[in-house]
């Protein structure tokens, strides 16, 4: 008979259960909880395995009893005093890397029990064993290090309550802390009427090929003119698409027209002919949060029918990208990922899942969508397949012969290649990139994706990005979202029309890393202050979920024109943060039409202290005022609420308003005379 290393930590962890239970009462074990409601920095929770889902090992040991996650990690469990002792061992996981470094907290009631010392890879697993003597709320925390989150990979292993009395699990799991489940849709329903919704301007460079889509919302049929149309290009009236090519450095004025049955709609469009592209952060919808690898053609070509079917386009999102894994995969065993890298001329082959480039391309642009692809400057990409090392001329060709407009250039093996992370490597294989796409006559927006190395924000302009990640992957938590977004504060300096920080995708609606799903985990206020974070930020908007199954509440984050005329603003200014006290955050972001988008966060007191990673009251609405003179405003302002597209009044020196817990209030502050 085979018995497997399964079966037996099966039957091992049986037996601790049967003897625990027998000698002291009700054990209650972490991994048959309720996790769905552990906030985790990244990825999901795990029962029985590590956060990428391997056994749990700290040090070498190996445990078939557990959790594992990753911080900054919180899960709070109610006890009402029949706790009697908390057992564990807790570590780093063998499976993170030397960068990882964790830090373990027992709360008790506003108090801590319990702290581990700073637990790194190779350090042996610390046994906790405590009384839980009248403690009601008990948090389990876990912390970064003190050295951000990467790799931050932690284990609860044999992790157990032992409880004084019989319990129900599935009661212990505390709702307290946890803001509102209520998916309440602000976002105004649609007029009949059209409203022009695309970019104010746009950029092109001389010669190449022009793609805008005229966004136009209210009831279809639509048609669409022109006023002081450029020569060179042609409008098809039914669909709104702009082509042609301009050959002039030049700029021009037109006015985009969009008329129905039940009205009218006009906007100036500004087309610069010159140097830069990407003049409004780009806008569209990236494969990776939803299907990682699990992309294919089919999931890539559904992906942009939907975003014409359920009217984003008419919103403004134009991108479809696709991310990792349309490459051949060296030493896959899959057969569909199987193939020769590269043609005799060194032009790189996709492999099965993408018949042709070339026809997906077509039809992405037939719909006025435009095509995004992936790369990295190493030898293999991050999930593995062929990269673009010392073929970067051939690749900057083939993107163009397919027609691509984006290219997202993520840096992951080249780490093996660069001798060390000083600015001029981190720099190279960026400036080899940009000047190989410099050399075909397409228009193709540079992506950097390196994590924030070098703070790549103070140099990715003068190299020749048009936006460039700040940070590591975002998850659909509020640990991960509120980190990297309320991170952001200082990078305002460095962004600006073609030149963007970008702080990840989105991740609202149906995410997963594919192939399974799952509805984001953020909840609905949490979502709020997503979209209006990003929006202030002038951050890239890539949706990250699956276009072809997308729920009311989604919809109504993604189209509502007010908020994405924030991110959207000529200007380009970046939001700066006004102010930040006891875990109230006011942003600030000036706009073209010399008003201010203006978010007030209910962040709560995030991370002052391990005690204030937890609510241990009833979650607060609070109230927060913003002053006109923190905005440079003297007297008298008005104020409009943009999620409900509704004007609130005339305030005179200061304005202030409920926002609920991990939410948002999002306003346009105009000075009044
Ligand atoms: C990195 C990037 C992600 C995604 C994956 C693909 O992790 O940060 O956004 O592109 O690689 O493998």
């Amino acid at each position: 008979m085979e018995v497997t290393l399964k079966h037996f930590f099966s039957l091992l962890s049986l037996c601790i259960i049967i003897a625990t239970s027998n000698l002291t009462g009700q054990s209650v074990w972490l991994n048959e909880l309720n996790l769905s409601a552990m906030d985790i920095g990244w990825s999901t929770p795990k029962a029985n395995a590590s956060v990428d889902g391997n056994p749990l090992s700290i040090a070498g040991i190996k445990y078939a009893n557990g959790v594992g996650t990753h911080a900054t990690s919180r899960y709070l469990l109610q006890l009402d005093g029949k706790g009697d002792r908390f057992i564990a061992s807790v570590g780093l996981d063998d499976e993170a890397t030397i960068r990882g470094s964790v830090k373990f907290y027992l709360i008790g009631d506003k108090k801590i029990l319990w702290e581990s010392g700073v637990m790194k890879k190779n350090i042996p697993a610390e046994k906790v064993d405590i009384s839980l003597s009248g403690v009601q709320l008990l948090g389990l925390l876990v912390t970064d290090g003190g050295d951000g989150n990467n790799y931050d990979h932690a284990d609860w292993c044999d992790a157990r309550l032992v409880m004084k009395e019989p319990v129900n699990p599935a009661q212990l799991v505390s709702r307290r802390g946890q803001p509102s489940d209520d998916y309440y849709i602000l976002t105004p329903k649609q007029t009949d009427a059209p409203h022009i919704n695309s970019p104010k301007v746009f950029g092109v460079r001389p010669g190449n090929p022009f793609l805008y889509t005229i966004a136009a919302s209210g009831r279809k049929p639509v048609k669409f003119s022109v006023r002081n149309l450029p020569r060179g290009l042609r409008l098809d009236a039914s669909t709104g698409i702009i082509t042609g090519v301009l050959t002039k450095e030049s700029v021009y004025t037109s006015t985009l027209v969009a008329e129905n049955s039940a009205g009218k709609s006009e906007r100036e469009l500004r087309i610069t002919v010159g140097k830069t592209i990407a003049l409004t952060p780009p806008m569209g919808w990236n494969s990776w949060n939803c299907w990682a690898d699990a992309v294919d053609d089919n999931k890539v070509r559904v992906s942009a029918d939907a975003l014409v079917s359920s009217g984003l386009i008419d919103h403004g999102w134009t991108y479809i990208n696709i991310d990792d894994c349309w490459e051949i995969k060296p030493n896959a065993t899959e057969e569909h990922l199987k193939g020769t890298q590269r043609d005799e001329k060194g032009m790189i082959n996709t492999n099965k899942k993408f018949p042709d480039m070339k026809k997906l391309s077509d039809y992405i642009h037939g719909k006025g969508l435009k095509l995004g692809i992936y790369s990295s400057p190493g030898t293999l990409t991050c999930a593995g397949y062929t990269a673009s090392y010392q073929y970067e001329e051939q690749d900057a060709v083939r993107y163009a012969e397919w027609g691509v407009d984006y290219l997202k250039y993520d840096w992951c093996s080249y780490g093996k290649i660069a001798p060390d992370k000083s600015l001029p490597e981190l720099k190279k294989p960026y400036r080899v990139m940009r000047s190989a796409l410099d050399k075909v006559r397409r228009d193709i927006v540079f992506s950097m994706c390196q994590y924030g190395m070098g703070n790549v924000w103070e140099w990715g302009e003068e190299l020749g990005g048009n936006c460039w990640r700040t940070t590591d992957d975002i998850f659909d938590s509020w640990s991960s979202m509120a980190e990297i977004g309320f991170k952001q504060v200082g990078h305002e300096a460095y962004a600006g029309p073609g030149h963007w920080n970008d702080p990840d995708m989105l991740v609202v609606g149906r995410v997963g890393w594919g192939p399974e799903l799952h509805p984001s985990r953020l909840k609905p206020d949490e979502q709020y202050t997503h979209i209006s974070l990003w929006s202030l930020l002038a951050a890239p908007l890539l949706i990250g979920c699956d276009l072809t199954n997308i729920d009311d509440f989604t919809m109504s984050l993604l189209t509502n024109d007010e908020v994405i005329e924030v991110n959207q603003d000529p200007l380009g200014v970046q939001a700066r943060r006004v102010s930040n006290s006891g875990g109230k955050q006011i942003w600030a972001k000036m706009l073209s039409d010399s008003t201010q988008a203006v978010g007030l966060f209910n962040a709560g007191e995030e991370g002052k202290t391990p005690i204030e990673y937890f609510h241990w009251d009833d979650t607060p609405t609070v109230k927060i005022r913003v002053q006109g003179s923190d905005l440079g405003i003297n007297g008298k302002f008005s104020v409009r609420d943009l999620w409900r597209q509704k004007d609130l009044g005339v305030f005179n020196g200061s304005f202030e308003s409920d926002v609920p817990y991990h939410g948002v209030v999002l306003l346009k502050i105009k000075p009044v005379q």
